[in-house]
C-alpha cells in the first residue's frame, strides 16, 4: 500500500511535509467530504491541523515503527464481519499461511492491547479489558445509536466506536491523543475502509468550540484523568446538538452529595487520577454544567476477569493494583475501582 508507505515520512517530521497531504487522503479525506458540509464543517477544517499535531514522529519516537508495522499488514478483504462482542473481520481461511503469520506480527508489534476483544482473520486478540462487557452494562439505557452522529471522546483503540456502528450509528468519530491506540484502531480500518467510522488523533480539548453537532456523545473512563472535570463535563456539552444525549462512565466512590475523593498521589497506580466523585456529586457536577435529564444507570465495581493480563498485554494489572489483603481497597488504601454510567441530555 503506497498510502502507507508514503504515511511513514510524512507524518510530521517538520510538519511542513507536502506529502503530509497525501496522508489526509488517504486516512481522512472521505471523513472531512462528508463533513463539510454538515454541522460538522468546523472539524473538518481542523482535520489537518490535528493530524498533523496527534501523529508527529518528532514527540512520538516509536510511532514509525508502529507505522511500518500498519504498513506491512497484508492485502486482503474479510468474507464476514460482525460487530459483536469480539469485533470480528474475516476469517483464517480468507488468508494464506505466510500472510497470517505476517498479520500476527504486525498486530503484535502495536502491543499492549488494552480495549477489545477483536478477531482479525482468525487471530483473536484478547485485550487487558473485555470491554464488550462495558458496552453490555450500557447498549439497553441509552437511547438506541439508530441513525445518530455519534462521538466518542479517549476512544482508546476504537473498540466502542465499531460497536456504536454495528447498533446502527449513521456516522462515528473516535477522538484519542494515544497515537498507539490510533494505530491500533487503523489496523483494523483498514479492512473497513468503506465504514463511516474514524478515530482522530486528538483530545476533547482540541475540539473546535461549541461544535453542537452530535446526537450523543460518550465520554468513557477519561473525566478521572482531568484536572478540571467540570470544564471537561462542559466541553462535552458543547459537543452536543440541543437535547443531544451524553453517556459518561467514571470512576466514582461512595459518599454525599459534594463530595469527591481526591488521591493524595496514585489510585490503583495509575498517577494521572484527579477526582472520583460520589454519583450525588457528579450529578450535581452535570446540572451545573448544562445537563437534566440525568440518570445512573448502572453502578459496577470492576472485577480482575473485566480487567487483567493476558498475552496482549503483559504488564501488571487489576490485580496487581489492589490490596493483596483486602480487594475492597486499591493498594494506596483507597475504596477499589467502581464505576458509573450516567446519561443526561445538554438543557439547550
Ligand atoms: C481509560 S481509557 C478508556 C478507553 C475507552 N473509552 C473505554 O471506556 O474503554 C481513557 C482514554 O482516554 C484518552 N484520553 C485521556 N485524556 C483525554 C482527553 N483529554 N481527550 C480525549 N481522550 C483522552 C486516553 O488516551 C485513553 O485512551
Amino acid at each position: 500500500m503506497l498510502a502507507l508507505q508514503v504515511l511513514h515520512k510524512l507524518v510530521c517530521g517538520t510538519c511542513l511535509d507536502p506529502t503530509i497531504e497525501y496522508f489526509y487522503m488517504i486516512c481522512y479525506q472521505h471523513l472531512i467530504d462528508s463533513l463539510s458540509l454538515t454541522k460538522l464543517a468546523p472539524l473538518a477544517e481542523a482535520i489537518p491541523a490535528l493530524v498533523k499535531s496527534g501523529l508527529c514522529t518528532q514527540r512520538h519516537a516509536d510511532l514509525p515503527q508502529w507505522l511500518d508495522a500498519l504498513h506491512a499488514m497484508p492485502e486482503a478483504s474479510p468474507s464476514t464481519i460482525a460487530m459483536q462482542d469480539t469485533v470480528t473481520l474475516g476469517a483464517a481461511s480468507d488468508l494464506s499461511t505466510e500472510q497470517r503469520s505476517q498479520l500476527d506480527q504486525n498486530l503484535r508489534a502495536l502491543i499492549p492491547w488494552r480495549k477489545g476483544p477483536f478477531s482479525v482473520f482468525g487471530t483473536h486478540i484478547d485485550t487487558e479489558w473485555r470491554s464488550d462487557w462495558k458496552w453490555s452494562r450500557l447498549q439497553e439505557k441509552i437511547t438506541p445509536l439508530t441513525h445518530r452522529t455519534v462521538l466518542d471522546v479517549g476512544c482508546g483503540s476504537g473498540y466502542h466506536c465499531w460497536r456504536m456502528w454495528g447498533d446502527g450509528a449513521q456516522r462515528v468519530i473516535g477522538i484519542e491523543p494515544s497515537p498507539r491506540f490510533v494505530v491500533q484502531f487503523h489496523q483494523i480500518k483498514r479492512y473497513l475502509p468503506d465504514a463511516p467510522v474514524d478515530v482522530l488523533p486528538a483530545t476533547l480539548e482540541q475540539m473546535p468550540v461549541n461544535l453542537s453537532g452530535f446526537d450523543t456523545t460518550f465520554s468513557m473512563g477519561v473525566l478521572y484523568h482531568r484536572r478540571s472535570p467540570i470544564d471537561h463535563l462542559r466541553e462535552l456539552k458543547e459537543t452536543l446538538k440541543p437535547k443531544g444525549e451524553l453517556v459518561l462512565e467514571t470512576l466514582i466512590v461512595d459518599g454525599p452529595e459534594g463530595y469527591s475523593l481526591m488521591p493524595e498521589k496514585r489510585y490503583a497506580q495509575m498517577n494521572n487520577v484527579w477526582f472520583l466523585p460520589s454519583v450525588a456529586t457528579l450529578s450535581l457536577w452535570l446540572r451545573r454544567s448544562g445537563f437534566d435529564n440525568i440518570r445512573a444507570v448502572d453502578i459496577s465495581t470492576t472485577s480482575t476477569e473485566e480487567q487483567r493480563a493476558t498475552e496482549w498485554m503483559q504488564y501488571l494489572s487489576l490485580k496487581d493494583f489492589l490490596d493483596p489483603t483486602d480487594s475492597s481497597k486499591t493498594c494506596e488504601g483507597y475504596p477499589a475501582p467502581k464505576r458509573v454510567i450516567m446519561v443526561a441530555n445538554r438543557k439547550s
